[in-house]
């Protein structure tokens, strides 16, 4: 089945990104929300990411005309149906996503493609929660979406090539660079960072020195753009916490579990640049 109807259900952080990045390459983009209050947020960050696009005058004004048009947020799950593909994007919760998953399943043509957004959850369990699990692919984004160049997508033994085939051509019609992984906890990208950001935490934890001056090394020292505490309050706290502790689920590895001072964090609501305050404040 040909890509041209895309529906994004969970339109947070990357969901938002996932639906302004393929309305803006064209695609009739349908995003679906859990309140009104949660919608109109929504729909605000991704119009203002437009603008902003047509600003650093990546696009005409036209075209940004154009890529508003193709846009619907809604609260109303029922608008999946009509999707090619629809990608989830909801919290990193296994049970909250397989529900999802199932409900999408039942709701769209039988030829349409799932995929999920997840971090770290093996694709096989949410792939299973579906009767076509042929057809779901897992399809992780970078944060922020619109400016980040790649995509994981990831199979299951059960995964069909063609399926991958497709996805892979729709990554690149989003301008990304898609890498094709299995599916194992973590993929390739959280596989190696997660350790990282929990090492940098515990590092914290045990006094080796603040959190600027760890920031600062790996920044100066390595060339990062960003450090482990500015790169976790990009992620969101409890994004962070919440791979770290799927992946120690699945692993049973020390090095994947949440720190205690992550889970305080997340605790207190302290989730980063979305909540305005993380590891560091944030004016808004
Ligand atoms: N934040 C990152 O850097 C990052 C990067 C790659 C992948 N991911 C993955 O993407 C997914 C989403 O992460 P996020 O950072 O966007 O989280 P987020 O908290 O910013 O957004 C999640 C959104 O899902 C919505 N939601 C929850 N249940 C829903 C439902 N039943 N129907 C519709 N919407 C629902 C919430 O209202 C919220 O707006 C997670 O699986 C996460 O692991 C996150």
């Amino acid at each position: 089945m040909e890509i041209t109807r895309v529906a994004v259900v969970g339109c947070g952080t990357m969901g938002g990104g996932i639906v302004q990045t393929a309305a803006r390459f064209g695609f009739a983009t349908v995003g679906i929300e859990t309140s009104t209050a949660a919608a109109t947020a929504a729909q605000e960050r991704i119009e203002a990411g437009l603008r902003a696009t047509a600003d650093r005058g990546k696009i005409t004004q036209d075209e940004l005309a154009q890529a508003l048009a193709r846009i619907t947020i809604t609260t109303d799950f029922a608008a999946v149906a009509d999707a090619d593909l629809v990608i989830e994007a909801v919290f990193e919760d296994v049970d909250l996503k397989k529900k999802v998953l199932a409900d999408i399943d039942a709701l769209v043509a039988p030829g349409a493609y799932i995929a999920s957004n997840t971090s770290t959850i093996p694709l096989v369990i949410l792939a299973a929660a579906t009767k076509r699990p042929e057809s779901v692919v897992g399809f992780h984004f970078f944060n922020p979406v619109p400016s980040m160049k790649l995509v994981e997508v990831i199979k299951t033994p059960v995964t069909e090539a063609a399926n991958v085939d497709v996805l892979v051509e729709f990554a690149k019609a989003l301008g990304k660079s898609p890498v094709v992984v299995n599916d194992v906890p973590g993929f390739i990208g959280n596989l190696l960072i997660v350790p990282y950001l929990v090492d940098a935490i515990r590092a914290f934890e045990r006094g080796v020195a603040d959190m600027e001056s760890i920031d600062d090394v790996i920044k100066l020292g390595f060339n990062h753009p960003m450090g482990p505490f500015a790169l976790s309050d990009l992620i969101g706290l409890d994004i962070v916490h919440d791979m770290a502790a799927s992946m120690y689920e699945e692993y049973k590895d020390p090095r994947y579990q949440p720190p205690t001072l992550l889970k305080q964090y997340v605790r207190l609501g302290w989730l980063g640049r979305k909540t305005g305050r993380g590891f560091y404040t944030y004016s808004s």
